[in-house]
């Protein structure tokens, strides 16, 4: 019997148990029974995490567009694939079918061969959430091209570092993009970074805002001319299973951004897989996923999960709380959304907002509430549960990273019983583990240590782009033998686990991963700065916000004036974006060290969240007298 849709929590356990028994054997008989394959595999999985090498469904051949697109034509071709709901409810919302996404993808992955764009080559996609965006990401997979979507909000310079980190020759943005009442203006950006990223050699330029814009002869080119001219024929470039599909940046706590590599057919396996069991899609339902393309949550489950399983999903262009704070529950009511995928940040901040708006609004038609991106707090599920879901809709608080590609912890809504703030249990083939401080797995429940994976499972990223070794040090130097997550989790008295945070110096602000590092980097070149420390506190819509310790040079420069935490953070907007803006700001004398000299961080994070009652031997630190005076300081 096919195991694709598991139905209650008996089945979980039963299909759980089969996975973890005879991995192999399992996931050969989901990706035979359920994708459309040019050639079957030779090997299903060959592994090793001492190098790490990761191999799933070698020697096999497919293109996932095929699985995306093709194969739904003839059963669900006048269906509807996507809904685009623009940033404002007076403009009308768009009904993609498959075929009309069929036609799309394929004349815009001849747009990409015009332009000299062929297997392999990398595609930097920085686009707001409108259709092309989908589209261009479709495209790319069609001819093998690996696309690397950046977040459109992220600044020249951050998109100049991805851009050069991974050699793109094209770019794909648009004239601008509306967000709430603002327009930004994404074509100048792009112009930025491309001064400093000599090997692009083309830009496609999507209309969207209308506003006059600055095109580079030779370089930049208008997307919808291309596309009108182009054919909607299109032959699928056959891929290897283990070719790369993307590579998707997330922030490290130290170093440049990490391009995590994702491979072909592992990823269609589980994308697919999880998103029909954790949300337990069915047609006709409606689905969707308020995230941006531009990270992996929108990859996985607004572009490919989704569309793999021939689901409807829809995109929104828009924010909360633009006309006003009612715009979410406008657009379920419009579209009879059946599935709703949030943050926990967003969730927070409709909150606050009380339940006027949602009263507005039929909400009826959901079936399942879900959230993703950060551990979610009491208060914020039960207003989710209460309010949203009218205590109907089991609401699945899904644990995963960019690095893992799908869903790992998870509740499987209708089976698994949930549990506020937890994630409950790990998803079918996943095989979890703590460790205590030794270095040991702790066994038996009601423990909590650090998170790690201990077998593969077909989403995993397989390498850093360009840097191998800092894969295997990252992810697989911690613990002998296992993927660690950089998350400390505890598992309670009946297996459930609950996702604590992060254990190392990545902060999670707004759902949004931001290392330290490049923040810090922001900062210290301003030329009053000599050194600074960020650290994360507690707030109560992000989850985290940032909390800066700076030291000021004792030269003339270092002196503290009215400007100095505007141009601090017009630097860091600079840099990154204006998602890693400080919110705290304390310049000091200097910052607490080891006789090593390494930033004690643990305790700058404790007078952040204003608790100075257990900070530890200080005694040990290179300049004791430094804490004392940070706290004075804070005050
Ligand atoms: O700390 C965990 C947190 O987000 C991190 C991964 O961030 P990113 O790669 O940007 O991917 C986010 C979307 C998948 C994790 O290491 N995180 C994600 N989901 C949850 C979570 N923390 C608690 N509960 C969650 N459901």
């Amino acid at each position: 019997m096919s195991n694709y849709h598991i139905k209650h929590l008996e089945e979980y356990y039963q299909v759980y148990r089969k996975s973890v028994r005879n991995p192999t054997a399992f996931w050969e008989e989901i990706a035979e029974e359920h994708f459309m394959w040019r050639k079957k595999w030779d090997n299903v999985l060959s592994w090793d995490f001492s190098k790490p090498e990761v191999k799933w469904f070698e020697g096999a051949k497919l293109n996932i567009t095929e699985n995306c697109i093709d194969r739904h034509l003839f059963t669900r071709g006048d269906k509807t694939a996507i809904i685009f709901e623009p940033n404002s409810p007076d403009e009308e919302a768009l009904h993609i079918s498959y075929k009309e996404l069929h036609k799309r993808v394929y004349k815009f992955a001849n747009v990409l061969k015009n332009n000299n764009i062929k297997k392999g080559d990398r595609v930097c996609i920085y686009l707001p959430m409108i259709p092309e965006l989908a589209v261009a990401v479709l495209a790319c997979a069609r001819i093998g091209a690996i696309h690397s979507v950046v977040f459109a909000g992220f600044s020249s310079n951050a998109l100049a570092t991805r851009i050069n980190d991974c050699d793109c020759k094209m770019v794909i943005t648009s004239d601008g993009s509306y967000r709430g009442a603002k327009t930004l203006d994404l074509k100048s950006i792009v112009d930025d970074a491309l001064e400093n990223c000599p090997d692009v050699e083309s830009v496609l330029v999507a209309k969207r805002i209308n506003s006059e814009i600055n095109m580079v002869d030779k370089r930049d080119q208008w997307l919808q001319p291309l596309l009108e001219e182009a054919s909607s024929d299109c032959e699928p470039e056959i891929m290897d299973a283990e070719d790369p599909l993307f590579i998707l940046y997330t922030s490290g706590s130290t170093g440049t951004p990490k391009g995590m590599v994702h491979s072909t057919a592992g990823y269609m396996v589980y994308s697919a897989y999880t998103f029909k069991n954790v949300f337990q899609y069915r047609e006709p339902d409606v689905y969707w996923c308020t995230a941006d393309i531009g990270w992996i949550t929108g990859h996985s489950y607004i572009v490919y999960g989704p569309l793999c399983n021939g689901a409807t999903t829809v995109m929104f262009e828009g924010v909360p709380n633009y006309p006003d704070f009612g715009r979410f529950w406008e657009i379920v009511e419009k579209h009879k959304v059946n599935q709703f995928y949030t943050a926990p940040t967003a969730i927070r901040a409709l909150a606050k907002e009380g339940i006027s708006h949602l009263e507005k609004h039929d909400l009826s038609s959901l079936k399942v509430l879900g959230t993703v991106g950060e551990p979610i707090n009491e208060e914020a599920w039960h207003w989710y549960d209460d309010n949203v879901g009218k205590k109907k809709a089991p609401i699945v608080d899904t644990w995963w990273q960019t690095e893992t590609g799908g869903i790992m912890i998870t509740p499987l809504a209708f089976c698994t019983p949930t549990k506020p703030t937890y994630a409950t249990l790990p998803f079918i083939g996943i095989q979890p583990a703590l460790m205590d401080a030794d270095g040991n797995e702790l066994e038996g429940n009601q423990v909590d240590g650090n998170l790690c994976i201990k077998f593969p499972w077909p989403s995993m990223a397989r390498t850093i782009w360009g840097n191998h070794q800092r894969y295997k040090d990252t992810y697989f130097s911690a613990y002998e033998n296992k993927y660690f997550t950089g998350d400390g989790a505890l598992r309670d008295e009946v297996g459930y686990y609950r996702i604590t945070g992060r254990v190392d110096d990545v902060i999670i602000v707004s759902g949004h991963n931001l290392g330290t590092a490049p923040i810090e980097d922001a900062i210290n070149e301003h030329p009053a700065v000599a050194e600074s420390a960020i650290v994360g506190f507690p707030h109560e819509i992000k989850g985290n916000a940032l909390y800066g310790y700076i030291t000021l040079k004792d030269t003339g420069e270092g002196r503290i004036h009215d400007n100095l935490r505007k141009e601090i953070n017009q630097l860091i907007t600079d840099q990154i974006g204006p998602i890693a803006k400080l919110d705290k700001m304390q310049f000091t004398q200097g910052l607490p060290k080891t006789r090593s000299g390494k930033i004690m961080r643990r305790i700058l994070r404790k007078i952040a969240e204003g608790d100075t009652s257990n900070l530890g031997d200080t005694s040990t630190l290179l300049n004791p007298e430094v804490v004392e005076s940070i706290i004075e300081g804070k005050k």
